[in-house]
C-alpha cells in the first residue's frame, strides 16, 4: 500500500482495519510475486515489410513479415481493425455479436506496395510497412496511425505489451476517453486506463472511476470515434497539432496509446457527431432508459442513520413544496455494512417507509457495493462461497481486501454464474421497496491495497470461461456487475425499467444504467470538473450521469451549493448528496435566498420533465447523449470546440452556468442561428459571443428560435413552449412520451415550427395536421 492508500485505510475504516489493511497489502505483494508470471527477456516487433493480401467479407488481411492485419468494413460504416489475428470478439463492449460485414466494401492494391479498403464512408489504406490511413470519402486524412510496435517475450508466450502512435489534423481536438475531470476537451497531457478510486478527488486527479480506450477527435476535415477494444491497463498521451497560419509548417496533432497487454484491435466511427454517436450505439448498444421519476432531483445521504430522519428530510421538502423524486439509502443502512441485509434496529420496516414515501411521489434507491463481508454465518457470503462466487488467488484461496464491512470478499461479475447469482439477490432490494440501485465501489476498491487500491493484479477471473487474472478483468468488473444487477432487476421486475446507476464501468455500460461524478471535492473547481465528466461521458455514449451537487468534501458556501444546483438542475442524473463529511445539503439549510432560488430551478425541471423524458427516448434510440457540447450540430467552429463552460441540452437549450464565484454576469458563446434568453426574452444572432446577466437566483439558459419544447403546463398535462422562429425561418420540435416506466411503445410526434401569417409560429405535425397539444409562445 501507498502512503495515499494508508492514510485513507486508517481515515476511512478505523485504525484496527487499518493495521489489518497493512497485513493484507502484505499478503498481497506476496500474492502477485507467486500468482503473475516472472519477467522473461523481451524483444520488440513491428509488422516488417506486406508480403501479401487475400480478401475477406468486408475488407481483407494484409500479410506483414512479422504480423498480419485485418481490416473489415462492418454494414453501418464502421471499421474495424485488428492485428495480429486480433478478431473483433470476445468483447465486452459489444452489445451482440458483431455487425456484419459489408458485402460492398473490398480490398484492393494501393500504390508503393499497399492496399485499401474502400467503403461508402470511409477509406482505408495501409501502406506497406503497416501505416493506417483512414480518410473521408472525399480523400482528406481523419487519422494516421503509424505501425504498431510489440515487446514480449522472445519465445511469444504470455503477454504483449504494445504501443500504437497516431497523427490527426492539426486543427482536431481530442474528448472522450471516459470520465475525465480536465475537459470536455482533453489537453495535452498523458490519460491512464484503470478505473480507480481516488478518494476525494480535485480536478486534475487521473484517472478516475470510469475510463475508456474511446477517442472522438473533431477536426475542419471530419470528426471520427475511434475505440481500442481492450481492456488492461493503458496509457494515452496526446498532444493537440498547430497550423503554421503561412509563417511555418503545420504540426499535426499526436496519440500515443500504450497498452501493458491484450489485443491490437480498434473500431473506427467516422461522420458527423451525432452519426458517429449513432454508430458507436449501434455497436456497443442503446442507452438505458430510465424511468420517469429518474429524472426528476433525487437526494442522497451518506449517514440518514434512521427511518425517522429519512421521513424527517422527506417531510422537509414536502412542507416547502419542494418536488423530491428520491431518497438514496447509502451503506449505513445495512447491518454491519453487509449488503443486502438491512439494519433493522434502525431502519424496522423499510417497505413501509418505502411505500409511505411513493405515495407522496418519493422512491427510495438503495446502494449496493460488491464486496461482501467474509463471515461464516453472513447469508450472502454462504450463498457466494457455496456458488463459488467470489475472486481467488492463483492458489485458489478467496483473495481478501477490506472495504466498508472489513475483511471482505469480491464476487467474479466475469462469471456468468456470478452475475445470476448476485442478480437474484436484488430480489432482497425489491423486497425492502426499493425502486433502484446504485452501484458503488465497483472499481473495484479495497483499501487493502499495495500500490493501488483494487484487487491484486494475480487475481483469478472466469471471463466468460476464457479464463484469466485481474489486469484483463480490472477495467470491466463495474460493467459485469452492471450486467449483473441490470439483468437481476430485469428478470425479477420484467414489467419495468430497472434504475441502476453506477460508479465504474466501460464502453458499453450505457447498455445497463448511467453514472454519477462519485466524491468530487467541494470547491468551484469540482464545480466545473462536474460538468465535463457529463460532457466527456455523454460523447462515450453514457448519456446518463450528473454530479453530487455540493461535491464530497466538506460545507459548500451558499453560493457554491446554490450554484452547482442550478447546473445539475439541467443534467439528466439531478441528484445533491449529504454525509458526515460533506455536511449539510438540503435548500433550506443555506438561508432563504438559496432556498427560493433552489425551488425556481426545481421548479423548472419538474416542468421540464417532458423534454427530458424526451431526450432519454432519442438517447435510446440514437445514442444523442442529451447534453451535448456547443459544437455538436456545428463541429467546423473552432471557437465553440474550445469552448468548456456550457453546454447544449437536447437541440432546444444551451445552459450556461455559473462556474465562479462572485460571478453575475458571463459570456456565453452562441452558435449559428437565434437564441432567446429565457429569463429575459431578449434575442441574439450567432455565431456570437454574448454578455448574459447571471444573477444569484438564475443560470443564462437560451432557446434556440423555432425550438418547440414539451414542458409540463399548469394543468400538469404537456404543453409546447414554442420560442418564435427567426424572420424567415422554421424551427422543429419533438416530442416522445409513455407511461412512466414500463415497455410500452411510447408517442413520438415530430413537429415543425414555421412563421404564420400574422407573424406568430404555427406547429404542425410532419403529417400536416395540428400540434395536438397547447402552445405557449415565447420569445
Ligand atoms: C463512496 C461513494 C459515496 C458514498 C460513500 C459511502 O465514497 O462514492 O457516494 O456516500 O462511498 O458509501
Amino acid at each position: 500500500m501507498d502512503a495515499r492508500g494508508l492514510v485513507r485505510s486508517v481515515r476511512v475504516v478505523g485504525t484496527a482495519q487499518g493495521v489489518r489493511a497493512i497485513r493484507s497489502a502484505w499478503r498481497r505483494s506476496r500474492t502477485d510475486a507467486d500468482g503473475l508470471p516472472r519477467p522473461r527477456p523481451e524483444r520488440a516487433r513491428v509488422p516488417g515489410a506486406a508480403r501479401g493480401a487475400e480478401p475477406r467479407p468486408g475488407g481483407g488481411v494484409i500479410h506483414f513479415a512479422r504480423s498480419s492485419l485485418r481490416v473489415r468494413v462492418a454494414v453501418g460504416g464502421a471499421v474495424f481493425c485488428g492485428w495480429d489475428g486480433a478478431g473483433p470478439e470476445p468483447s465486452y463492449a459489444l452489445a451482440g455479436s458483431c455487425p456484419e460485414p459489408d458485402p460492398r466494401a473490398g480490398l484492393e492494391p494501393d500504390k508503393d506496395g499497399g492496399w485499401r479498403v474502400v467503403s461508402e464512408r470511409v477509406m482505408v489504406t495501409v501502406s506497406r510497412l503497416g501505416s493506417v490511413e483512414l480518410r473521408t470519402p472525399g480523400g482528406a486524412v481523419l487519422r494516421r496511425d503509424l505501425p504498431p510496435c510489440w515487446w514480449g517475450p522472445e519465445d511469444g508466450s504470455s503477454v504483449t505489451r504494445w504501443v500504437q502512435r497516431s497523427q490527426v489534423a492539426p486543427d482536431a481536438r481530442f474528448f472522450g476517453l471516459g470520465g475525465r475531470s480536465v475537459g470536455p476537451r482533453l489537453r495535452d497531457g498523458a490519460y491512464r486506463l484503470w478505473n480507480t478510486d481516488p478518494g476525494a478527488f480535485e480536478p486534475g486527479q487521473d484517472p478516475l472511476y470510469i475510463t475508456m480506450p474511446v477517442q472522438l477527435v473533431v477536426a475542419d476535415a471530419g470528426s471520427h470515434l475511434v475505440f481500442h477494444d481492450n481492456t488492461w491497463d493503458g496509457r494515452v498521451t496526446l498532444h493537440e497539432g498547430g497550423e503554421g497560419a503561412g509563417s511555418g509548417h503545420d504540426r499535426p496533432g499526436r496519440c500515443e496509446l500504450r497498452m501493458s497487454g491484450g489485443p491490437l484491435r480498434y473500431w473506427v466511427v467516422a461522420g458527423a457527431p451525432a452519426r458517429i454517436l449513432r454508430g458507436w450505439t449501434a455497436l456497443t448498444g442503446a442507452p438505458a432508459l430510465p424511468p420517469h421519476w429518474a429524472l426528476g432531483h433525487q437526494h442522497a445521504r451518506w449517514g440518514f442513520g434512521t427511518e425517522r430522519e429519512v421521513r424527517r428530510i422527506a417531510a422537509g421538502y414536502q412542507e416547502r413544496g419542494l418536488p423530491l423524486r428520491a431518497l438514496h439509502l447509502d451503506i449505513d443502512h445495512h447491518e454491519g455494512h453487509r449488503v443486502f441485509t438491512v439494519d433493522r434496529h434502525r431502519f424496522p420496516d423499510l417497505p413501509r417507509l418505502a411505500a409511505e414515501l411513493r405515495a407522496r411521489g418519493t422512491r427510495l434507491v438503495s446502494i449496493v457495493d460488491p464486496a461482501v463481508k467474509a463471515e461464516p454465518g453472513n447469508a450472502v457470503y454462504d450463498s457466494g462461497s457455496a456458488a463459488d462466487a467470489f475472486v481467488r488467488d492463483g492458489r485458489g484461496r478467496e483473495v481478501r481486501g477490506v472495504v466498508w464491512p472489513g475483511p471482505a470478499v469480491f464476487p467474479d461479475f466475469t462469471d456468468p454464474k456470478v452475475r445470476k447469482w448476485w442478480g437474484g439477490l436484488y430480489a432482497e432490494r425489491l423486497a425492502q421497496g426499493f425502486s433502484g440501485v446504485w452501484h458503488d465501489m465497483n472499481e473495484p476498491t479495497s483499501f487493502a491495497a499495495f500500490g493501488e487500491p483494487t484487487l491484486p493484479r494475480s487475481a483469478r477471473h472466469a471471463l466468460e470461461g476464457r479464463g484469466g487474472d485481474h489486469r484483463e478483468a480490472h477495467n470491466v468488473y463495474g460493467l459485469a456487475m452492471a450486467r449483473a444487477g441490470y439483468q437481476g432487476l430485469l428478470e425479477l421486475r420484467p414489467a419495468r425499467r430497472p434504475f441502476l446507476f453506477s460508479r465504474s464501468g466501460w464502453a458499453g455500460m450505457q447498455r445497463y444504467g448511467g453514472t454519477w461524478s462519485g466524491d468530487v471535492a467541494t470547491g468551484w473547481p469540482g464545480l466545473r470538473a462536474s460538468l465535463s465528466l457529463v460532457l466527456g461521458l455523454g460523447l462515450c455514449g453514457v448519456p446518463y450521469s450528473g454530479p453530487d451537487i455540493g461535491g464530497f468534501t466538506g460545507t459548500p458556501s451558499p453560493e457554491l451549493y446554490l450554484r452547482w444546483f442550478q447546473l445539475g438542475a439541467y443534467l439528466p442524473l439531478f441528484r445533491t448528496h449529504a454525509s458526515k463529511r460533506a455536511g449539510r445539503r438540503e435548500p433550506w439549510e443555506f438561508g432563504q435566498e438559496v432556498l427560493e432560488s433552489a425551488r425556481e430551478a426545481l421548479a423548472r425541471r419538474e416542468q421540464l420533465l417532458p423534454y427530458f423524458v424526451t431526450l432519454a427516448h432519442l438517447a435510446h434510440r440514437t445514442g444523442a447523449p442529451y447534453v451535448r457540447p456547443l459544437w455538436w450540430q456545428h463541429s467546423r467552429d473552432r471557437a465553440l470546440r474550445d469552448c468548456d463552460d456550457a453546454f447544449l441540452l437536447g437541440d432546444a437549450l444551451l445552459v450556461a452556468p455559473v462556474l465562479e464565484k462572485g460571478a453575475r454576469r458571463r459570456t456565453v458563446r452562441l452558435p449559428r442561428g437565434r437564441w432567446y434568453d429565457t429569463a429575459t426574452g431578449q434575442a441574439y444572432e450567432g455565431p456570437a459571443r454574448a454578455e448574459l446577466d447571471a444573477p444569484l437566483g438564475r443560470i443564462p439558459v437560451l432557446a434556440r428560435a423555432g425550438a418547440a419544447i414539451p414542458v409540463v403546463g399548469a394543468d400538469g398535462g404537456i404543453e409546447l413552449e414554442v420560442w418564435t422562429p427567426a424572420p424567415g425561418r422554421s424551427g422543429t420540435g419533438l416530442l416522445i412520451t409513455d407511461a412512466g416506466d414500463g415497455w410500452d411503445a411510447p408517442e413520438v410526434v415530430r413537429l415543425t415550427v414555421q412563421t404564420g401569417e400574422d407573424g406568430g409560429p404555427v406547429v404542425t405535425r410532419d403529417d400536416g395536421g395540428p400540434a395536438g397539444y397547447p402552445l405557449r409562445v415565447r420569445g
